[in-house]
């Protein structure tokens, strides 16, 4: 008799559909526990100090109907106001106080990335899309990392709430218009969301195949997030871009989309030597693809910085090596932000400090400090752009016969 040959693809395909209706019942018991994401809060001065108007300006346009009906909380005998981000940028709205791309600059694409793994490329992405987002800017987040956390991060499971094109697989496989299906709403309400699952690894293999190189009507595999990203990118003033660590066809994707790299570096031995491979490896990506790469500056930006006096001498080589490339603000190693690094929270959004005020205050003041450099890079690209408009214009006004 002949024994049964074991077949490795029928035990594959079996296990994906047991596993399918696993997925699903699991996908029913989660039902209500499902964690929705929410804002924090504040009190009508702080409300205020974030819209930049007084307290009693803002009273006033409620009173008027100018804006909603205040919600209210009952604080001992006395009710209180409270407001979250989205009311104080419906402040804004209704003041004309909103921060918006200058007119005749284009949205901003700031892509985090790092061949290295743990270099805090999700944590620095994530929080800087949500200070843009606090400060009133309209912000795309793009998770181009399979892993997803970033994903995770605004309350989705990648692999049960999200289906077949909620990511940036047919966007970047069969059309770049497919992209806008795939834009998620969050609860920050000028934040929206690309979001990825593990299935978007398949586009990495997919994309570096033979016949996708030959895709004329798609075009070169490392430009498809670029094409799919301006089919959607008028509607927003900057757009952020979380990468996997690897260069892989979507890291490179990244890269061709970006007009500023921040490249996160730990200022580690081991981490400061993959940093030149990074160069080595970008410099000949850009020989391959020059006419599809246009970034137009990058800085590095040293993250999980410790106060050790060996952290402190390879701070002063890296400054030797890239001194004008390193952002000034350093993001401190933080307990507030030290978790396993599948659950990625931000603290942006809690109001209440795991460990002391103190730590917390600090490490606010610290994401702060890096965000709001890295969005006066922003600020100074968009300038940039302008002035070249006028130039343009102004050559081609000399270059008329008066
Ligand atoms: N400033 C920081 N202080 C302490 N821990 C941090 C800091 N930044 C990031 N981490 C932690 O480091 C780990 C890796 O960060 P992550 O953002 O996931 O890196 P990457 O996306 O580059 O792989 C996570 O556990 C994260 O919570
Ligand atoms: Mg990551």
């Amino acid at each position: 008799m002949q024994a049964m040959r074991f077949n490795f693809r029928t035990l594959c395909r079996n296990a994906a559909e047991r596993g399918g209706q696993m997925q699903r019942r699991l996908l029913d018991a989660l039902g209500a526990h499902h964690s929705v994401k929410t804002l924090p809060e504040f009190g009508i001065e702080r409300a205020a100090q974030l819209a930049g108007c007084t307290a009693n300006h803002i009273r006033n346009l409620e009173t008027r109907g100018d804006l909603p009906a205040p919600r209210l909380v009952e604080a001992g005998s006395i009710q209180r106001r409270i407001y979250d981000y989205n009311e104080i940028n419906q402040i804004r709205d209704t003041i004309g106080k909103r921060p918006r791309r200058p007119d005749g600059a284009s949205c901003v694409r700031v892509v985090f990335s790092n061949l290295k793994g743990g270099v805090a490329k999700t944590t620095m992405s994530l929080h800087f899309a949500q200070y843009l987002a606090r400060e009133g800017y309209q912000v795309l987040l793009v998770d181009a990392d399979p892993q997803a956390t970033t994903t995770s991060a605004f309350g989705f499971i990648p692999d049960l709430d999200l289906q077949d094109g909620d990511d940036l697989f047919p966007a970047l496989t069969e059309a770049p218009a497919r992209l806008s299906q795939a834009v998620k709403h969050t609860h920050w309400g000028t934040l929206d969301l690309i979001p990825a699952r593990l299935a978007l690894q398949y586009s990495d293999w997919k994309l570096s195949q033979p016949e996708e190189r030959q895709n004329e009507t798609l075009g070169p595999p490392p430009v498809r997030l670029h094409r799919a990203l301006k089919t959607v990118e008028d509607r927003y003033d900057i757009i952020v871009v979380d990468t996997p660590p690897s260069l892989g066809m979507l890291a490179l994707n990244a890269i061709a989309a970006a007009n500023l790299i921040v490249m996160p570096i730990v200022p580690h031995m081991y981490d400061i030597s993959s940093s030149v491979q990074y160069f080595r490896i970008l410099e000949q990506v850009c020989a391959l693809y020059e006419r599809e790469i246009n970034v137009q500056r990058l800085n590095i930006l040293l993250t999980k910085v410790d106060a050790s006096t060996e952290t402190l001498n390879n701070i002063a080589v890296i400054n030797g090596a890239y001194g004008e490339l390193i952002l000034s603000n350093r993001m401190g190693l933080t307990k507030e932000l030290q978790k396993s690094a599948s659950d990625q929270l931000s603290i942006y959004e809690i109001d209440q400090p795991r460990g002391s005020r103190d730590t917390y205050n600090r490490a606010i003041m610290m994401l702060d400090g890096v965000n709001a450099e890295i969005l006066l890079a922003v600020r100074q690209l968009w300038q940039q752009e302008i002035l070249s408009g006028i130039e343009t214009a102004e050559a081609a006004r000399a270059r008329v016969p008066a």
